[in-house]
């Protein structure tokens, strides 16, 4: 029997923020992908996220907040271009990482001197981060609530398939999104993204006023980051539409373990050969990223190959994903 309560229900709103508020691990939904939480301000109860995700504690966790007036108790400072962009985004799919009040989630932040907040706009997130607040619950600190370096999950089922039946799970349904945050630093001098995600460059661009652009490699040291990640059992392989159906003219009869996900219908494909049509709006393909890449896992699928994404900008958090999921 796996405890799961409807994110809809006001008692089991209650219910999960009595348990975050008691330093207990709540998985809950948020739009993007659903997390794993506990309370920030309690640096045990963070610890027990890294153990239950076998995540090294160096690597920094999100932490998310009701609104931007607790937000604020996180941050020494909120720097003007992270204020831009909570005004323009939130609450929506966007993480900004600022300086760290010293006092707060130094757990949560991996002990670094600053801290990603982010708030969501899934009603059962809002409503969870409310309801526990109003127990003494400044914000909660919840990467994706996936085992480390696997597909972060979009639906309920998933995470009980990651964690088991013990762990309560606040069901939103399936998210929106599909798709981690976007993730802006602007702990700096100057901003850059971390982590592509729904919303785009030029639209991040536009309300925070500057450029955003991409963090140097040498930056980038944190999971979500790693080249290998998001990454299903099956192995990935990423490649233009033609050398896919040149590929699949090669096939012989040995197809059986082999997944093809691409927009285009491939011709010349095998029997035995799965295909899942990719959908050609990127909102719709991020919605449904992971839980195709899960359901062509549990179908005993060894290898998925995928068609390139198309070039534009709005396909950036679509393509980062799946090229790291090709990584691993
Ligand atoms: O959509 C999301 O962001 C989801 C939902 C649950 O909100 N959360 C999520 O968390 O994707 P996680 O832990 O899987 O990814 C967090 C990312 C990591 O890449 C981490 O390195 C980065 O955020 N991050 C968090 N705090 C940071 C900081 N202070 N400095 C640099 N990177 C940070
Ligand atoms: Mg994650």
């Amino acid at each position: 029997m796996s405890v799961r309560l409807v994110g809809t229900d006001a008692a089991d709103v209650e219910e999960a923020a009595r348990r975050l508020a008691a330093g207990e691990l709540v998985a809950f939904a948020t739009e993007t992908v659903y997390g794993l939480g506990a309370r920030a301000d309690d640096d045990t109860a963070v610890a027990k996220i890294f153990a239950a995700k076998g995540r090294p504690r160096g690597h920094p966790l999100i932490v998310h907040v009701a609104d931007v007036h607790a937000a604020e108790a996180f941050a020494a400072t909120i720097p003007a271009v992270a204020g831009r962009l909570m005004q323009a985004f939130w609450p929506g799919p966007l993480t900004v990482i600022v300086p760290r009040e010293p006092q707060m989630a130094a757990a949560a932040a991996g002990g670094r001197p600053t801290i990603g907040l982010r708030c969501p706009a899934h009603a059962a997130a809002h409503d969870l981060l409310v309801a526990a607040q109003r127990l003494g619950v400044p914000g909660v600190a919840a990467p994706s609530a996936n085992s480390f370096g696997r597909v972060s999950p979009t639906t309920a089922e998933h995470v009980v398939a990651e964690f088991g039946p013990d762990l309560v799970v606040l069901d939103g349904g399936p998210c929106r999104v599909g798709i981690e945050s976007a993730i802006v630093d602007a702990s700096g001098t100057h901003p850059m993204l971390l982590r592509p995600g729904i919303l785009t460059r030029a639209r991040l661009e536009e309300a925070a006023g500057e450029p955003l652009p991409d963090a140097d490699a040498s930056a980038a040291a944190a999971p979500g980051t790693l080249p290998a990640h998001y990454a299903p059992r099956a192995r990935v392989r990423l490649m233009q539409s033609s050398m896919l159906h040149t590929a699949l003219q090669m096939l012989g009869q040995d197809t059986l373990k082999l997944a093809v996900y691409s927009r285009t219908v491939p011709s010349g494909v095998a029997t035995g050969v799965r295909h899942r049509r990719m959908p050609s709006r990127p909102e719709q393909a991020a919605h449904e990223l992971f839980s195709v890449l899960r359901e062509l896992d549990d179908e005993g699928v060894q290898l998925i190959w995928v068609e390139d994404p198309p070039p534009g900008p709005e396909w950036d958090g679509v393509r980062d994903r799946l090229t790291r999921a090709a990584a691993a």
